[in-house]
């Protein structure tokens, strides 16, 4: 990634590739940005157009600026022409469809043409890093760079390196993506790497307590966002974010970590995704978005409510000290990672601290008691920090 200025190639101009391309052109670079679809990067240059004038209106830049950063953008055409528009990119982040045999035939294309020094970056989400540069002739060049939707606006990115990525291109790329404005978290290369995993049971204790009949969607939304101050509840943030990408990333993340009961799927979910209703894109999830469509109202019971908050919160503060524990990332980071990549009102294991580690403990194991299963274990580090009284953010 030595070359100077440093071009930056962006493959894939989909949801991803436009805001990451929209990223590193505001950031000063020369963007190539291609895709496989007819018209895709012409499509893509008019949506970052409209993004970059209603920032001219808002007054977040100017005109001048915003043309600027327009022009920096160039179409690298289709690449199944071949890849030699990316020739002069010290950094070319993929944001392909989420398949590894494409990524794969991708970036073994790409190294043919690249410098020697070029940094191959993948945008995945739940893919292993490692299997994409093991399919490459020079794997330590390889790392997962992974941005959050819409890129130009969320502040996190997850810098993924794989057990071959050479430690120099993990530290240039750490630091060229906090030039960026961006804040960058390190995680290591497992299932759902930091936010995707931490954040499982946000939706999946959710959707156990509805399967029970513990309450309705709009009831455990209403308790996650007003007795939680979660910016939007688990179901409404699942038909925000698509059914159809929410229920793969949990399947995904529950095939990759050998079925853990932890990750569970939930059959209502499936079923909602087999019948299409993928939430406010189709205008039918857990809610009906059709105009006319009544709005549940919520049963706004303080008892119920709570003990709703209570046990998806357990169930977070554990997940995120396991990764702690299986050193996913520093805690540090993994803190910032959920308040800056999710939002969450604070981080997990600062909030488990204020609730009490042993009350934590406490909760996990009366449902593990009365479950049975050992989807509520405790973390073995949980355990540990109650044992010898010592906070979880530590
Ligand atoms: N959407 C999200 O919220 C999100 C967030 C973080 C990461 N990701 C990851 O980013 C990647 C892209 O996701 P997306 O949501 O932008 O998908 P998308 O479907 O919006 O865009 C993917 C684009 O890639 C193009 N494409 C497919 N194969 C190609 C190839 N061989 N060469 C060039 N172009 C090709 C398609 O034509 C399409 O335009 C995936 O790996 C996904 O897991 C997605």
């Amino acid at each position: 990634m030595a070359s100077k200025p440093l071009q930056v190639g962006v493959v894939g101009a989909g949801a991803m590739g436009r805001g990451i391309a929209q990223v590193a052109a505001s950031a000063g670079h020369r963007v190539v940005l291609a895709d496989a679809g007819a018209g895709v990067v012409a499509e893509a240059r008019r949506s970052i157009e409209r993004t970059l004038s209603r920032d001219v209106e808002k007054q977040r830049r100017t005109r001048e600026e915003a043309d600027l950063v327009l022009a920096r953008i160039t179409d690298g055409g289709e690449p199944s022409g071949g890849y030699e528009a990316f020739r002069e990119c010290g950094l070319v982040i993929e944001a392909v469809v989420e398949r590894l045999d494409v990524k794969q035939a991708l970036f073994t294309g790409l190294e043919k043409v690249v410098a020697k020094d070029a940094v191959l970056a993948t945008n995945t989400s739940s893919l292993s890093v490692a299997a994409i540069a093991g399919a490459c002739a020079e794997p330590g060049r390889v790392i997962g760079i992974h941005f959050f939707n819409p890129a130009p606006v969320m502040p996190l990115v997850e810098i993924v390196p794989a057990i071959v990525t050479d430690a120099a291109v993990a530290a240039q790329v750490i630091s060229l993506i906090d030039g960026w404005g961006k804040t960058t978290v390190r995680a290591t290369d497992t299932p759902g790497f930091i936010v995707n995993r931490v954040a499982r049971p946000f939706y999946g204790e959710s959707l156990r307590q509805l399967e029970e009949g513990i309450a309705d969607v709009a009831t455990i939304d209403w308790a996650m966002r007003e007795l939680g101050g979660f910016r939007m509840g688990p179901f409404e943030l699942m038909d925000f974010i698509g059914n159809d990408v929410n229920y793969a990333v949990t399947e995904s993340v529950f095939q990759s970590m050998f079925y853990d009961p932890r990750y569970t799927p939930a059959l209502t979910q499936r079923r909602l995704v087999e019948s299409g209703l993928y939430g406010r894109k189709r205008e039918r999830g857990y809610y009906d978005y059709r105009e006319g469509a009544a709005k549940p109202e919520p049963v706004k019971d303080e008892v119920l409510g709570r003990a709703i908050m209570e046990r998806t919160l357990a169930m977070l503060v554990n997940e995120a000290v396991d990764a702690v524990h299986h050193r996913i990332a520093s805690p540090a980071d993994i803190e910032t990672a959920m308040t800056r990549g999710v939002n969450y009102p604070r981080g997990l294991l600062a909030w488990g601290d204020e609730i009490g580690p042993a009350t934590i403990l406490g909760r996990l194991e009366a449902l593990q008691d009365e479950y049975g299963e050992d989807r509520y274990r405790p973390s073995v580090l949980l355990r540990r920090r109650v044992r010898e009284r010592r906070p979880l953010l530590s």
